[in-house]
């Protein structure tokens, strides 16, 4: 058996990662589950699963979260701190589906302490790259990708340390307003943006898809987790989301990864890593599908890939004004304050702000990033209070 905790046990990657526990109840012993406020969902979860602790990260939510618990030999924490101390539980496996900023902290700590840990969200990957690359190596900590693009591209990687890559191609479905007027997208409401045609996911990434901001963010992530030059970086439209990853090497070979739209594929690979296991999603039939089809992106529509492909190639402090900036954007989005096309519109004056936010500094410990993180969140909450 071996020790698994999840973290945003609550959201879609908690409710895919579960599932493949239950189909493999012989091979996890869940140790910690962890919600930011839903209360009955992490109840529900840790009835089903018995950890030895539950922690909501909202501090309000501990008594009833606990009164839920009360027959139940289960310890309940909340708030930040409860999670960053949940996170340096040492286990064999921990399965980060925190979304945003938030999960920085706990993934810092999860790489000092876990044996190995299936980083799905991705925005810490972005803020951080580097401090969390360094901290998990200096731990010997294995960092296992779960964001399907990039799990692909471990898979092609695997056993080829001779072969360095020429090109890596990330795949992009476009989203569900590949084909809309662009006079339209300001019309855009929340329930649109987060119908994604492919995927299931939460509100944040679903808008971040839309955008496009999610291909940026994940070209970043790529960056970091390959080592690679963002030159050899592209992204190519796929609308059926089979092939996740292309890599090229330098005598013309080009591998793909296929599979199923169905995040239980990936987390599959990484709860099992390094062996595979069944994973409960619909098997792969090409012939059903019958053709796949690839083009070119229009970066005149999805101006958020602009502004994390300069952010990318900026480095520095941009990823992470990018980052916080697009997370007060599509908050602010999808409480109905500002409209889908104000996203890009705020990103960018934010990694404009030259002297205010943008600054020649690298910030490099988790204190900085904070720092940097809070003011960015500041200065677009002010400009949401201007537009009010
Ligand atoms: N879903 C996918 O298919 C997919 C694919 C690739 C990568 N990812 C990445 O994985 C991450 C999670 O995505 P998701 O779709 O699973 O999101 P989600 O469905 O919105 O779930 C988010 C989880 O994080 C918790 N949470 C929210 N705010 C928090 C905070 N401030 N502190 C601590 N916990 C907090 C939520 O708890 P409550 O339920 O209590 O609010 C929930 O458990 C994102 O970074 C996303 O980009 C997702």
């Amino acid at each position: 058996m071996r020790k698994l905790s999840v973290f945003g046990a609550t959201g879609t990657i908690g409710d895919n990662t579960l599932d493949l526990v239950s189909r493999h109840p012989d091979k996890f012993d869940v140790q910690v589950l962890t919600a930011h406020e839903n209360v009955e969902k992490l109840a529900a979860l840790a009835r089903a699963h018995m950890p030895s602790l539950v922690v909501v990260s909202n501090p309000e939510c501990q008594p009833a979260l606990a009164s839920a618990l009360a027959d139940l030999p289960i310890k309940v924490e909340a708030g930040a701190k409860a999670l960053v101390d949940a996170a340096s539980a040492p286990v064999d496996l921990m399965v980060m589906g925190i979304v945003g900023f938030a999960a920085l902290g706990p993934s810092l700590a999860a790489v000092r302490y876990a044996d190995a840990v299936a980083l799905a969200n991705k925005e810490c990957l972005v803020v951080s790259g580097a401090l969390l690359m360094e901290t998990a190596a200096r731990h010997e900590t294995r960092l296992l990708p779960v964001d399907s693009e990039h799990n692909g591209v471990f898979q092609l990687l695997q056993g080829r340390d001779a072969d360095t890559p020429s090109k890596i191609v990330l795949t992009a479905s476009g989203g569900p307003f590949r084909e809309m007027a662009l006079d339209d997208m300001a019309q855009v409401t929340p329930e649109m943006a987060v119908a994604h045609p492919n995927w299931t996911m939460g509100a944040k990434i679903s808008v971040d898809s839309a955008t496009m901001m999610n291909k940026g963010l994940e070209l970043i992530e790529a960056r970091v987790l390959f080592d690679i030059d963002p030159a050899l970086l592209d992204v190519v439209v796929h609308p059926q989301s089979i092939v996740h990853a292309f890599v090229h090497f330098r005598d013309g070979s080009v591998l793909a990864h296929m599979a199923t739209p169905d995040m239980r594929v990936p987390l599959a690979y990484c709860l099992g890593f390094p062996e595979r296991m069944d994973h409960g999603a619909n098997v792969l039939d090409l012939g059903v599908i019958g053709a796949l089809n690839f083009e070119p992106i229009d970066r005149t529509r999805f101006p958020c890939l602009v502004h994390a492909e300069r952010a990318m190639h900026a480095g520095g402090i941009y990823p992470t004004v990018l980052n916080a900036s697009n997370e007060v954007a599509v908050a602010g989005f999808l409480s109905g304050q500002l409209k889908f096309t104000d996203i890009a519109d705020m990103v960018a004056r934010a990694l404009d702000a030259e002297g205010e936010l943008i600054a020649p500094f690298d910030p490099a410990t988790l204190g900085e990033l904070e720092a940097c993180d809070k003011k960015t969140r500041h200065f677009c909450l002010e400009l949401i209070k201007d537009l009010a």
